[in-house]
Parts: structure tokens; C-alpha cells; sequence
């Protein structure tokens, strides 16, 4: 099972990835869990990308693109994966795209989550009191929602044209969501 979870910041899209992974049996990979981890560490890759990622920004395709590979290519991506937060360019899709058609696959579902905007800011203002995230402060939550508005919103046209997408609504619960999220993808992958 190949996937992708999509959704502006605050979605919900890594809470519900990890249970959507697990329900498939597959790893769910969060390319901004990846950029944490290493800015925690210090890695020569977090240093290159934290004063982008503290901006809100997105990093540049050729970089991420290249973790990604390398990561899918790790054997736990045998039996497929969840990427969440990939791809968020017009670039990365084509990426993404081509890794896929040069193997003989391609994505079973990509799932949107859609939360009204002003709900989003209420979450992501609350993550940050509990999580202290550098971005989840007013500024770049702003920054945050324009680039996504701008540059990865208008990627589920690809995807709908592809007949990939499956429309969740994020509102409700944690388990409302998920309930909802794995009877919609079941649906679509059954079909
Ligand atoms: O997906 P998540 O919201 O955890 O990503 C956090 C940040 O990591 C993004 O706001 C962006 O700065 C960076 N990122 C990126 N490109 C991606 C995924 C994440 O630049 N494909
Ligand atoms: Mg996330």
C-alpha cells in the first residue's frame, strides 16, 4: 500500500498518518519529522535547514527529494509507505511521480484532510504550548499557511485528475477523524 496524507499545517496530518500507517501495515515517514530530528542533533543537513524551516519556508526540492529516496529505498518500504508531508512542490510530485513509474508502482490513495483555517490556527497555537515547536508561533504559522496556499494546495488538482484523492474531513475528535479517514480510504482502495 503506497499513500500519501496531505493537509495545511494543524490538519492533523501526522496524528492520523501514524494510525493510518498502522492500519496498512506500512511505515509512515514525515519528511518534517526527519528535518527535526536532525536539527536536534545538529546534523550538517539540520544546520542547512533550521533558519528555513524557522521561517516557515519550504527547504529546496533537490534536498528533500534526496532524503526521501533514500528513505524509501530502506527494506521497511517493501510492503509500501505513508508519506506525510510530501511532496509539498509541484517539483516534488514530478519527483515522486517518476521514482514510482521507473519501479512499475504507484499510490493506491492520497488522503486530503481539510480543516476550516481559522480552526487550524487554534490548533497549532495549542501544539505549541504542548509540543514548543519553533514554528508554531504567530508569525510563521502565518508564513506557514501562505506557502501551503500557495505552493501545495494546488497539488490535489494533480492528484484528483489522477482519481488518487480521497477527501476527509479533519473536524471532530482524533477518533472521529480516523474512523472517518480509514472507512473513506478502505472505500476508495476497494474500488
Ligand atoms: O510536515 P511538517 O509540518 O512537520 O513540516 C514542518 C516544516 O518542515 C515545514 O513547515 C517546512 O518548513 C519543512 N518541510 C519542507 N518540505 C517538506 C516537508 C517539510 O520544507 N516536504
Ligand atoms: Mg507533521
Amino acid at each position: 500500500m503506497r499513500l500519501l496524507i496531505m493537509g495545511a499545517p494543524g490538519a492533523g496530518k501526522g496524528t492520523q498518518a501514524t494510525a493510518l500507517a498502522e492500519h496498512y501495515g506500512v511505515p509512515a515517514i514525515s519528511t518534517g519529522d526527519i528535518f527535526r530530528f536532525n536539527i536536534k542533533n545538529e546534523t550538517s543537513l539540520g544546520l542547512k535547514v533550521k533558519a528555513i524551516i524557522d521561517a516557515g519556508e519550504y527547504v529546496p526540492d533537490d534536498v528533500t527529494e534526496e532524503i526521501v529516496a533514500a528513505r524509501l529505498e530502506e527494506p521497511d518500504c517493501e510492503p509500501g509507505f505513508l508519506l506525510d508531508g510530501f511532496p509539498r512542490t509541484m517539483h516534488q510530485v514530478h519527483f515522486l511521480d517518476r521514482y514510482l513509474s521507473e519501479r512499475g508502482q504507484g499510490l493506491d490513495a492520497v488522503v486530503s484532510l481539510h480543516v476550516d483555517p481559522e480552526a487550524l490556527v487554534q490548533r497549532l497555537l495549542k501544539r505549541a504550548e504542548l509540543e514548543g515547536r519553533a514554528d508554531d508561533n504567530a508569525d510563521t504559522i502565518r508564513r506557514r499557511m501562505e506557502v501551503y496556499a500557495g505552493q501545495t494546495a494546488p497539488l490535489l488538482f494533480h492528484y484528483e485528475n489522477k482519481g488518487s484523492l480521497v477527501d476527509v474531513d479533519g473536524t471532530g475528535t482524533v477518533d472521529e477523524v480516523r474512523e472517518r479517514m480509514f472507512a473513506a480510504v478502505d472505500a476508495h482502495v476497494a474500488s
